[in-house]
């Protein structure tokens, strides 16, 4: 991948065709001959994944800054300064790309970068400047999240996305950082897992004989509004899961053409949120939930320049999804470790909408970092096996690079090949970042 020149050599992506972004992983060392069996095709992106409300620290202009403060709210403890990436990303990124990686995904924060409506940050849109910089710095590709679930406060005092006028306002949004951030951009996503409130509603709590998470937040929504006093307060979370699909829908299509208005050849696509759906024996409504879920997104997806899917295990699907199978190994999140959903995934989302696949999201919660070693090897496997169908997969980027703020679940669950000391912000490089580091560096398993 090259330093400079990458933003113009990465201009184009042209759909269905098997060019991809103009990408080698820089290296001091002169790399081994390739085994053809085990490499993945030249340009792969390998990267790491954070977002600014679970890394930055102190996004207090934000909807979440308000509701992790509520007493007795949703949230487990409040993010606080989070990793203070916001002052630490230089090393953050150097240390990503001395690991071997030649890719970075963030997010840049709406609600730091127009904190009060219609007033913007030129101060906020120079930070990320310096983010993108410190990238092409260090010879990393960019994929850049706009929206990774959290948005101005007045936004969501507003109705967020069930607002009609939020596309517009998100397509304001947009146009202004890209006009100042868009040369620096490889990929651009107008959302992340936009799918979210959807999936809710197949989630079943353990505990709570079929209540779904969905009504969960229902719930935090008529709290967070009398708390806030913001009659109209919803979130992306908390909010009519109908109404926001509307809204993104809508603002998605604006937010791409507002980017593409300022640079047309920028990439732009989004992050699908998907599980490795496999039917029940019995009763199995699979189509439903992946026409529920899914069906609008990949609708939308096909308009896109590539579609990042995210990944973390298979959901077997009953009238909901069904709780892991007895006796199966869990991870913190009380997901069943599985990391063949990556190659389900890869292959279901190709199949659907025939544009280009990049994984931005796949990892696991554990305090044991070998099963995340394990994890990655049997991930990587299956991604292998759908590459060498023919599946046109363009990338792999892990969730996470460093132990981060789990939203509702706080700090607890670890999914960072980084992990970090929160009193003295030290990181500390665990066994699996050198392990999939190397990967990335040789772009063969
Ligand atoms: C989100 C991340 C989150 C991760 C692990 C994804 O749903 O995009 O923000 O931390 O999953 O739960």
């Amino acid at each position: 991948m090259q330093g400079a020149s990458a933003a113009a050599l990465l201009s184009v992506i042209p759909r269905k065709s098997n060019a991809g972004p103009t990408h080698r992983v820089a290296s001091s060392s002169p790399r081994p001959a390739a085994d053809k069996s085990k490499s993945f095709p030249e340009k792969f992106l390998w990267g790491c994944a954070t977002a600014g409300a679970q890394v930055e620290g102190n996004n207090t202009t934000s909807d979440l800054w308000a509701l992790e403060h509520i007493p007795d709210g949703m949230f487990k403890e409040p993010s606080g300064d989070a990793c203070d990436h916001y002052h630490l990303y230089a090393q953050d990124i150097a240390m990503l790309a001395d690991l071997g990686f030649n890719t970075y995904r963030f997010s840049i924060e709406w609600s730091r970068i127009e904190p009060e409506e219609g007033q913007f940050s030129s101060a906020e849109l120079n930070h990320y400047r310096r983010v993108l910089t410190a990238c092409r710095e260090h010879h990393l590709a960019t994929l850049v999240t706009y929206s990774h679930f959290a948005m101005p406060l007045w936004f969501a005092k507003k109705g967020a996305w069930q607002n009609p006028a939020a596309p517009d306002r998100y397509a304001r949004y947009c146009e202004r950082a890209t006009k100042h951030l868009g040369d620096m951009i490889d990929f651009a996503s107008t959302f992340n897992e936009p799918d979210v409130p959807q999936l809710l509603n197949w989630f079943t709590l353990p505990g709570t004989e079929g209540g779904s998470m969905a009504q969960m937040f229902q719930q935090a929504l008529l709290k967070a509004r009398t708390a806030l006093n913001a009659p109209d307060f919803a979130s992306f979370f908390a909010a009519d899961p109908q109404k926001t699909r509307d809204g993104l829908l809508a603002a998605h299509a604006k937010g791409k053409s507002a980017m593409k208005s300022v640079r047309p050849n920028l990439p732009v696509g989004f992050n699908l949120a998907m599980s490795d759906d496999q039917p029940a024996p019995a009763d199995s409504h699979l189509a439903d939930k992946r026409a529920e879920t899914y069906g609008p997104w990949l609708e939308a997806a096909k308009k896109c320049d590539y579609l990042g899917v995210q990944t973390y295990s298979r959901s077997i699907v009953g009238k909901k999804d069904l709780p892991p199978p007895k006796g199966a190994e869990l991870t913190q999140m009380g997901m069943e470790f599985y990391p063949e959903c990556v190659e389900g995934v890869v292959r279901y989302a190709a199949q659907e909408t025939d544009v280009p696949i990049y994984v931005t999201e796949n990892g696991i919660a554990t305090n044991d970092d070998a099963r995340r070693i394990e994890y990655y090897r049997r991930a990587l496997a299956g991604l292998k096996r759908a590459i060498d169908d023919g599946v046109d997969v363009r990338g792999y980027v892990t969730w996470s690079l460093l132990d981060n703020w789990e939203w509702m679940f706080g700090f607890e669950p670890k999914f960072g090949i980084v992990a970090v000391d929160r009193a003295t912000q030290k990181r500390t490089i665990k066994p699996s970042a050198a392990y999939l580091g190397d990967i990335a560096r040789r772009n063969s398993l």
